[in-house]
């Protein structure tokens, strides 16, 4: 059952006219999440704090004394989810809010941080105001959203609600060589609380949007109400090197020229289902990887995704059938791996509909749409109810230093959060 089918007909609960009034310290929020992109700051202006890197761990320290600071009760799980509590007037399930703060090589100041600093902003400005709740507020950071470094991406979160067993998360070997348990443990985030440490009566996730729908409309708030599914796997080729000179073009078994025609089928496979559906090949990495050496190795990997899955799994039907033909008339071995697949997920209707509700009583336009991310938030509604607010990104720019969102939309996101975590707790 829908947590908020008590607004379902009869709309939402009147909001506590003493309470409604209340609003986020826009100078806080913005002052936090500059401090906290100030981690892992690369020349380009970008954000690098990859999942379990010095850098993480830099940035989780900082949350960690905000948390305190706020006084929350911190605790850290055993795949490094770090939760903060705020304790309501009854002992009951929580009401949860959050993102991760890991980022891709070239992130953004906000894709993540913003929910969780957005969560933590809603809870100073109740302690400021004197409010508690009737439930518990938890913030929940979640490692390893991104998955740039260990696959599979929302490894924390996967993990919290049951999808991957521990172990196999703490095997995770990265990009780098190393596995997840030993940096986990290097970083001192190997905690010992209990995964599924509070089973939450619903999750919320602020987020930037990441893509350029809210924008182009000019609207202000996004009422997430699915968020499509992903299928990621890594594709290895075997062919031979030889001379790039002397070899026939017939004669050739190249990895290289392989890695090209699968980034250009994928293109294909997108433009034949139309739609939503995209593909992307995200890494290529060729072995010996030299200018007169036909490449004996090449490694990609293939992001492929869309809301319905149906079509989704006819792209990776015609992706397989066209590395088979491809192994054949190139004469090379192709094996896959894979790294990641989620369904399509539905969020919570009446948590959509509070989030539309206070978007509007705060006068902020507001849109139902979907998710073209992943994000935690896909995991949490696996077992709560569970919907997303997004705010818009400029020019729809994400996982690039150019990511921006405007600090008056940033705002306006972290208030209609505050009212809809409010009205959840209440
Ligand atoms: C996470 O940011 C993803 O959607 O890949
Ligand atoms: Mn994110
Ligand atoms: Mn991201």
């Amino acid at each position: 059952m829908s947590c908020c089918e008590r607004h379902g007909a009869a709309g939402p609960v009147a909001v506590d006219p003493a309470l409604a009034g209340l609003r986020i310290r826009p100078e806080r929020l913005l002052g936090r999440l500059e401090q906290l992109a100030a981690i892992g700051r690369t020349d380009e202006g970008a954000c690098c704090r990859l999942a379990l890197t010095d850098e993480d761990k830099a940035g989780r320290d900082l949350l960690v004394s905000w948390m305190r600071e706020l006084g929350l009760e911190v605790r850290v799980d055993r795949i490094g989810n770090v939760f903060g509590l705020r304790r309501g007037t009854e002992d009951l399930s929580p009401v949860m809010s959050g993102s991760h703060i890991d980022t891709v090589r070239t992130g953004g100041r906000f894709d993540g941080n913003l929910g969780v600093i957005g969560a933590l902003e809603a809870i100073e400005t109740l302690n400021d105001a004197g409010v508690r709740t009737r439930r518990p507020l938890v913030v929940g950071v979640f490692t390893n959203e991104e998955g740039a470094r260990f696959a599979p991406d929302m490894m924390g979160s996967l993990v919290y609600v049951g999808g991957l067993p521990l172990k196999e998360a703490l095997d995770t070997v990265g990009i780098d060589g190393k596995r997840v348990g030993d940096e986990l443990a290097r970083i001192g985030y190997a905690g010992d609380a209990g995964l599924g440490l509070y089973r939450p009566h619903a999750f919320v996730e602020l987020h930037i949007e990441q893509g350029p729908v809210l924008d182009i409309e000019g609207v202000r708030i996004g009422a997430v109400e699915s968020l499509q599914g992903i299928s990621w796997q890594e594709v290895t080729i075997t062919g031979q090197s030889n001379h790039a000179g002397t070899t026939p073009m017939r004669l050739r078994h190249d990895a290289g020229y392989c890695a090209a025609a699968i980034g250009t089928k994928l293109r294909e496979i997108a433009r034949e289902l139309g739609g939503d559906q995209v593909c992307t090949m995200g890494l290529v990495k060729l072995h010996p990887n030299l200018i007169n050496v036909i490449a004996a190795r090449a490694t990609v990997t293939v992001d492929i995704r869309n809301t319905d899955e149906a079509t989704l799994r006819e792209a990776e039907r015609r992706f397989a059938a066209f590395l088979e033909e491809l192994a054949a008339a190139e004469g090379v071995k192709i094996e896959t791996r894979r790294l990641a697949r989620f369904e399509p997920v539905q969020f919570d209707d009446g948590i959509a509909h509070l989030v539309e509700h206070h978007a509007g009583r705060l006068g902020l336009s507001c849109r139902r749409m979907t998710s073209g991310a992943g994000h935690d938030a896909q995991m949490l509604a696996r077992i709560c109810p569970t919907a997303m607010i997004f705010v818009p990104s400029i020019g729809g720019i994400s996982h690039n230093p150019a990511e921006d969102t405007r600090p008056e939309d940033l705002a306006a996101g972290t208030d209609v959060l505050l009212h809809t975590l409010l009205e959840l707790a209440s």
